[in-house]
C-alpha cells in the first residue's frame, strides 16, 4: 500500500499542493519552485511561520539531542547539519533576508557528579556514531563561559552544534519560495481533494487547487488536516513546549555559546535575547503558560547562570512540537495515491529542515527514496500494530 515507487512518473515537473506553511512546507515548497514546478502553498494563520517553527529556539543540534535507539535519525539530524551552512547562505542570497546563522557551538554543563557521569555516557554513546565533543573540565569551560555557575563540575563542547533564528528563517523561506515563483495563499484552512481514492490537490475555502501531488506538513495538526478518513490520517500530537526570552544589556552578552543546564537550555541571540527552554508536555493543544512551566525553567536557568537573576523578562510563549507515535519523522508516501506526508519532525524539525527539503524534493522530483528518509516511511506504524 506504501508504495515507494516512482511518484512522479512524467518528464514534466509536477504541480504540486502543500498543506502547511512552517520550515518544512515552505522549505520543500522553495526547492519544487526552484526546480520548475507549479507550488501551491495553503497556510490556515493569516501569516506563515506561526506554528512551532515561530516557538522553536533555532538550536541545530544533530549531537547532543541524540539518544540510543535513535540512531537512523541521527544519521539523518547529521545529514541535515552538514547541509545547514550551504542552505543558510543559500537562503539568505534568494530571500535578500537574514537566517541568524551562528556557528559558535554548544556546551553542555554537569553540575553534580551524576551528571558529569551521565553526559560522559552520553557522549560515548555519540562519539560512536561520529559526533565530535570535547570534554571540559570546570576551569576550562569557565574560562570560554565565566557566567556559569561555581558549582559546575565539567562540560562538554559540541563544536558542530550551532544555531539559527528560526522566527527569521521562516520569514526567509517564505520571501524565497514567493520570489521562486511558488503561490502563497495564508489565512484559510486546507483539506485534501479525494477523487476515486487519489489526491487530486486541495480545497480551501471555495477554491480547489487541483495538483499531481499533494504534501501534508502541517505539523502537530497533520492529524487534523480535513478530507481524510480516520486510518489514513497522519498520527501526529502536539507536545507542548514553554519558553521565555530575557533581555541581555546591549552589547555585554551572558553567554556566546548554546548552553544545556541540568533540565534547561539557553540559547543567545545576536539580538540581545537568551531564549531559556524549553518544557515537554502532553496536553494537547492547550497553549497556557504556565507559573509551573517558567519557574522549572527559571530556576534551572539561574542555577545555570546566575547572572540572569537581573535581566528583564522579554517574552514567553508555548508551542507544540509534531510528535509521532515514535517521535521521530514520517517522510514519504501517505498510503493514499497521489498524497504524502512530511511531518512529526519533533525536537528537531529546524535542523531537519534542509534535509526534509532536499529528500522529499527528490522523491517528488524522481521517485528516488534517499536512503536518509527510507526508515521514517509511515507504513512503520502500520507494521507496528498489524
Ligand atoms: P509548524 O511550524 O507547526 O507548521 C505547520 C503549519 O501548518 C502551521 O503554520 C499551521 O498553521 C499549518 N496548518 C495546520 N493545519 C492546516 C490546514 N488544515 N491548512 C493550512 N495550514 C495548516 N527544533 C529544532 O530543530 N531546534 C530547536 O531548538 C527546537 N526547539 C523547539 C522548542 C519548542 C518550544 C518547540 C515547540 C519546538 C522546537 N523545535 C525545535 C521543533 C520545531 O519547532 C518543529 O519540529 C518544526 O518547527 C516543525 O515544523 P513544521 O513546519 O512541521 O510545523
Ligand atoms: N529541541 C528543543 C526542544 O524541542 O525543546
Amino acid at each position: 500500500m506504501h508504495n515507494a515507487s516512482p511518484v512522479n512518473s512524467s518528464a514534466v515537473p509536477p504541480a504540486v499542493a502543500i498543506i502547511g506553511g512552517g520550515v518544512i512546507g515552505l522549505s520543500l515548497g522553495w526547492r519544487l519552485a526552484q526546480a520548475g514546478c507549479r507550488v501551491t502553498l495553503v497556510e490556515r494563520n493569516p501569516e506563515t511561520g506561526r506554528g512551532a517553527s515561530w516557538a522553536a529556539a533555532g538550536m541545530l543540534a544533530g549531537g547532543i539531542e541524540a539518544e540510543p535507539t535513535e540512531e537512523p535519525l541521527f544519521a539523518l539530524a547529521r545529514w541535515s547539519q552538514s547541509l545547514w551552512p550551504d542552505f543558510a547562505a543559500e537562503l539568505e542570497a534568494a530571500s535578500g533576508l537574514p537566517t541568524g546563522y551562528d556557528a559558535t557551538g554548544t556546551l553542555v554543563c554537569a553540575f553534580t557528579r551524576d551528571q558529569a557521569e551521565k553526559l560522559r555516557h552520553g557522549i560515548a554513546f555519540q562519539r560512536g556514531l561520529g559526533g565530535v565533543f570535547e570534554w571540559l573540565g570546570a576551569a576550562d569551560a569557565r574560562e570560554r563561559e565565566p557566567g556559569l555557575a561555581p558549582s559546575l563540575v565539567a562540560a562538554a563542547f559540541s563544536p558542530n552544534d550551532h544555531q539559527v533564528d528560526n522566527r527569521l528563517v521562516a520569514a526567509a523561506l517564505a520571501e524565497a519560495f514567493r520570489r521562486a515563483g511558488g503561490r502563497l495563499i495564508a489565512g484559510i484552512e486546507a483539506s485534501v481533494d479525494l477523487a476515486g481514492g487519489r489526491a487530486v490537490g486541495i480545497v480551501a475555502g471555495d477554491a480547489r487547487h487541483p495538483a499531481d501531488l499533494t504534501v501534508i506538513a502541517a505539523g502537530a495538526w497533520s492529524r487534523t488536516v480535513p478530507g481524510l478518513s480516520a486510518a489514513h490520517r497522519p498520527p501526529t500530537r502536539p507536545i507542548k513546549g514553554q519558553m521565555l526570552a530575557l533581555m541581555m544589556p546591549p552589547g555585554a552578552p551572558l553567554i556566546r555559546h548554546t548552553v544545556w543546564g541540568g533540565q534547561c537550555y539557553l540559547v543567545p541571540r545576536a539580538d540581545g535575547r537568551l531564549l531559556i527552554g524549553a518544557t515537554v508536555e502532553e496536553r494537547g493543544f492547550d497553549a497556557t503558560i504556565t507559573a509551573g512551566g517558567l519557574l522549572g525553567l527559571l530556576d534551572d536557568a539561574w542555577r545555570t547562570l546566575p547572572g540572569i537573576e537581573d535581566l528583564p523578562i522579554h517574552e514567553t510563549w508555548a508551542g507544540f512540537r509534531p510528535g509521532s507515535p515514535d517521535d521521530q519523522p514520517m517522510l514519504g508516501p501517505s498510503g493514499i495515491d497521489g498524497l504524502l506526508v512530511a511531518t512529526g519532525h519533533h525536537r528537531n524539525g529546524i535542523l531537519l529542515t534542509p534535509a526534509t527539503a532536499a529528500a522529499m524534493a527528490e522523491l517528488i522530483l524522481t521517485g528516488r527514496v534517499s536512503p536518509h528518509i527510507e526508515p521514517f516511511g509511515i507504513a512503520r506504524f502500520e507494521k507496528a500494530t498489524s
